[in-house]
């Protein structure tokens, strides 16, 4: 047989014998016996140098042809394999993200949302979907953004109406006292120097007052501050919100009533009640048995503050409403007591939603 003849049979040979292989080790033990130095092709070329010249000008290509394709059979079938195990790890290996266990079956307590975040997540989605952006601002905060900026100077009685945290800091130059904010009213202040008109965005956040606790009163509670500047905006426009929102939280039209409010930054202002949820308007310590709760003050942004944000009143105009979070919650799940949002007792906490 010619040596041309035998590297041929040897080429299928190691066709033949790749083919049937399933693991990376057994693939490479056959590169040795047929490409190592002291393997069959080697081999066979060993008795290169008793080949005529005739011959060995065509074995010397040929058998460098054979090696080759050798080579890419080789590293074809690694790269096969590997991805053949991979596969099969991933098919192995499932993850479940959706699987959910109760505690009483693993013993392990799995997180839950608050109701109030539940809450705040729909709201931001209603209000999304009506065009506003949703903004954030810091706790702490100075006079001029939680009052003066607000159309509350320092001698403004209104000042007293919300007992502050102020904090100790004798060096802050007049109207830069810091203090906790009393309300996300803030954060109109910093929407309205960030952007220009029209806009309109909402403003979740905790605000803290040196008040009192009681059943509807917490010195640590939330608000979901608005805001909505424009041409032409109405009290119609506000009343329009206001009743779209607190329907769609309520998934029921809710009884409200309107009454003139007083807040130094809107004018007019107003106090939008809903009837009690929890007794029905019957009279109980949520509703301090008046049959109403007060979840919605609002009104028409006050020329001064619109001023003091850098709008140009001659065009534009504006509402404004601060919705009590904490009263929100407890409407919706008939929560008693304000106190229990902030308890941090699981019993409460796993009632709603958990994961
Ligand atoms: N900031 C007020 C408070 O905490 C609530 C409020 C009233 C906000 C009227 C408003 C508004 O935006 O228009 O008592």
């Amino acid at each position: 047989m010619s040596m041309i003849q035998k590297l041929d049979d040897l080429h299928k040979e190691f066709q033949g014998q790749i083919a049937g292989l399933t693991n990376q080790a057994d693939v490479l033990n056959l590169k040795a016996d047929y490409l190592g130095k002291k393997g069959k092709v080697s081999e066979i070329l060993k008795s290169l140098k008793d080949a005529s010249a005739e011959e060995r000008k065509e074995l010397g290509p040929k058998a460098n042809t054979i090696k080759d394709s050798m080579q890419e059979m080789v590293q074809d079938k690694l790269t096969s394999i590997e991805l053949e195990e991979i596969n099969q790890k991933l098919a192995q290996d499932k993850i479940d993200i959706t699987y959910t266990n109760s505690v009483k079956e693993t013993g392990i307590h799995h997180g839950g949302v608050h109701p109030r975040t539940l809450i705040q997540q729909e709201i931001e989605d209603i209000f999304l979907s009506m065009g506003f952006d949703i903004l954030d601002g810091p706790h702490i905060e100075d006079e001029f953004h939680n009052f003066e900026a607000l159309n509350i100077p320092g001698d403004h009685p209104a000042r007293d109406m919300q007992d502050t945290f102020w904090f100790d800091d004798p060096e802050s130059p007049e109207g830069r006292k810091h203090l906790l904010r009393t309300h996300t009213s803030t954060i109109q202040v910093r929407g309205m120097m960030s952007r220009k008109p029209p806009f309109r965005f909402i403003a979740p956040g905790t605000v803290f007052r040196c008040e009192r606790t009681d059943a509807s009163h917490e010195m640590v509670f939330n608000q979901l501050e608005g805001m909505m500047v424009g041409e032409n905006v109405s009290v119609a426009n506000l009343i329009y919100f206001m009743k779209t929102i607190l329907t769609e939280i309520f998934k029921k039209e809710v009884e409200v009533r309107l009454r003139p409010g007083f807040f130094p930054f809107v004018e007019p202002g107003f106090e939008l009640d809903i009837k009690c949820l929890i007794c029905s308007g019957k009279g109980c310590s949520v509703c301090k048995h008046t049959g109403w709760v007060e979840l919605l003050p609002c009104g028409m942004v006050h020329p001064n503050v619109l001023k003091a944000g850098g709008i140009d009143t001659e065009k534009y105009n504006g509402f404004a409403f601060g919705l009590g979070m904490d009263r929100l919650v407890m409407m919706k799940y008939g929560i008693e007591d304000i106190r229990h949002l902030q308890s941090g007792d699981l019993r409460f906490n796993s009632q709603f939603k958990t994961f």
